[in-house]
Formats: C-alpha cells, sequence, structure tokens
C-alpha cells in the first residue's frame, strides 16, 4: 500500500515507516522536525497538509504526530487543540479527498478515569485535561470528516531512543538518586515495537474502528518501575511511594486509565502482556540482567 505516516520523526511514527517498509508497504514520512528522509511539513498548515497529500496519493495516512507535552497543553490549551485536534482534521479531510483511509493515534487521556474496571472501546468519553480534550476533538474531527477512519488509542508508551519513563527511572537509579514515584495513576505500559506491529496488521484488514491498543495487563507507576528496577538489576533500590497531589505537575493525568483491547481481539490482533513487552525492551537496550 501507499502510506503516509505523520509525525514521522517522532517515536512511534518513526518505528512505523521502518516496520511498514519491511512488510512491503510504499512508505513516506512528515514531520515539522527535520529529519532524515522526513519531508518537513507542518499539519496545522491547511494547504501545505493538502498538497502533500496530493502530491504523494496515499491510499492510507496514519497520523501519530501530535504536541505529546502533557504538561504544555495544559499551558497552552488553545495550542493543544490547534496541533492534535486541527491537524487530525487537516489530516482526514486531505485522506478523505484523494479517497484514502485515516487512522489517528489517540489516547487514554480522552477517558476521565472514574471507572472500575479497564476502559472499552465504546465508553463514554470525559477528558479532564487540555491534552486529553485536544485529543478527544482529534478523534471527533476524524470521526466526522473521513468515515474510512480507524482511531486506535494506546497509553504509556516506552519507545527506544526517545525518552521515556524507563529511562528516567533507570538514569535516576544508576545515579544513586532517590526515587519518588507514584501510586494513584493506574494504565497499561505500552511497548512501541508492539504498537507499530499491530497498527501495520490493522491497515492490512480494512477493519475501521475504534481500537484500543495496548499491552495486556495493567498497573500503577510504582508498581511498572518496580517491575523494571527489578529487572534490571536494581531489585534493591528502594522507591518512596507518593500520591499525584505530591507530585506538582501543569496536567493532570485522569487516576484510572487503563484499557482494554476488546475490539483488536475480536479481529486476532493483540498485544503481549506488558511485563513481557517491557523484558523485550530491556532485553533489546542491553539492559536486562
Ligand atoms: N507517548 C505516550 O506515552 C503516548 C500515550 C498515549 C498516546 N500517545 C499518542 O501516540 C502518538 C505518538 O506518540 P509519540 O510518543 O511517538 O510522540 P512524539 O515522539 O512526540 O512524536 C510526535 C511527532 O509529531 C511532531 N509534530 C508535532 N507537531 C507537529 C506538526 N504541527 N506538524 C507535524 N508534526 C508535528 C512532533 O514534533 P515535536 O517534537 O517538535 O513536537 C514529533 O516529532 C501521539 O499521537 C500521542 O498523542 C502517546
Amino acid at each position: 500500500m501507499r502510506i503516509i505516516v505523520t509525525g514521522a520523526a517522532g517515536r512511534l511514527g518513526g518505528w512505523l515507516l521502518q516496520v511498514l517498509k519491511k512488510r512491503g508497504h510504499d512508505v513516506t514520512g512528515l514531520d515539522v522536525v527535520k529529519a532524515e528522509r522526513v519531508y518537513q511539513v507542518d499539519i496545522t498548515d491547511y494547504d501545505a497538509a493538502h498538497k502533500f497529500v496530493y502530491a504523494n496519493r496515499p491510499e492510507v495516512v496514519i497520523h501519530p504526530a501530535a504536541w505529546t507535552d502533557v504538561d504544555g497543553c495544559a499551558r497552552d490549551p488553545e495550542q493543544a487543540i490547534i496541533v492534535n485536534g486541527f491537524g487530525a482534521q487537516h489530516m482526514a479531510l486531505a485522506a478523505a479527498a484523494v479517497n484514502a483511509a485515516v487512522l489517528y493515534v489517540s489516547s487514554n487521556e480522552v477517558f476521565d478515569g472514574t471507572s472500575t474496571r479497564p476502559y472499552y472501546e465504546y465508553d463514554i468519553t470525559h477528558p479532564v485535561n487540555p491534552y486529553g480534550y485536544s485529543k478527544w476533538v482529534g478523534e471527533r474531527a476524524v470521526m466526522s470528516l473521513n468515515p474510512r477512519h480507524y482511531i486506535v488509542r494506546t497509553a504509556w508508551l516506552f519507545a527506544h531512543g526517545g525518552k521515556n519513563f524507563i529511562q528516567a527511572v533507570l538514569s535516576a537509579a544508576q545515579a544513586g538518586k532517590p526515587l519518588r514515584v507514584v501510586t494513584n495513576e493506574v494504565a497499561n505500559p505500552t511497548y512501541n515495537d508492539d504498537l507499530a506491529d499491530a497498527i501495520a496488521a490493522l491497515i492490512e484488514t480494512g477493519r475501521f474502528g475504534l481500537y484500543h491498543f495496548v499491552n495486556e495487563g495493567a498497573c500503577s507507576r510504582i508498581q511498572f518501575a518496580r517491575y523494571f528496577l527489578d529487572r534490571a538489576g536494581f531489585a534493591d533500590t528502594p522507591i518512596t511511594p507518593i500520591t499525584t497531589q505530591e507530585w506538582p505537575r501543569a496536567s493532570t493525568p485522569p487516576t484510572y486509565a487503563a484499557l482494554c483491547n476488546l475490539a483488536g481481539r475480536h479481529i486476532g490482533i493483540t498485544l503481549r502482556p506488558w511485563q513481557e513487552a517491557v523484558e523485550a525492551f530491556l532485553a533489546k537496550e542491553g539492559l536486562l540482567k
């Protein structure tokens, strides 16, 4: 298939470029950031987005590009809507104009975190912070403007080569710094590589709809940290449990934002348990003890 991937200088978009090429697709990447083999296009520019899509005539536009700095979004909620909402609108419209499908990568933060069980795909959304709201605007734009759409929500991504929670905590542990990790935030740690494989499999099915692609199982931030510290040889490193109230930040995350991958399972696309994914990640980084 001919595919455009947005956010191709980012963690998920960059890895998707490689995965899709390996599967034999003809892939072109764009990003606002300059990077090798990636075209520089700003998706908030409607004309530029359209021109790029017209020139490349894709069959699918995969759209992970986003302003992912959740605290930045909290400080500038309108800019969050412009990038994450209107950017998605532009890509959905441009794709529709050339009869292409669109896949929008969304977030578990479209939910408010008050559920007592993992969220199903069609549970009522109710974002509680500006980042979540902006991703929800993007979802609505894509759903209403291009009937041939996939919405893929994910959570707590960890990827090679970028900033992420695992690397931040392991670096602090290696430096002997005290670790304080929150107990009352729960979601699904999800390996970027597994998510990219699942997205590639999904677009090859043509089964449009709403999906929750996360590694199986959920845990609190502190359980996640304890697991990878133990596996990376830091079993003796203590962690002080704290609550989100003791970790002041601009954005308020939903407390219980675990997702259930019911729709993906129904069509045979599942991701392995998060613990196995963490071990695969550490092994590839040469950190698994
Ligand atoms: N990371 C997570 O834990 C997580 C959890 C749930 C959902 N998601 C979703 O998953 C997707 C991929 O996340 P990721 O971690 O791979 O993000 P990422 O590494 O931040 O990649 C996103 C890329 O999009 C670029 N971008 C921002 N504004 C743009 C614009 N106007 N035009 C074109 N490109 C633009 C970013 O550039 P800049 O670096 O300059 O902004 C970045 O290169 C996102 O849609 C995110 O909302 C992520």
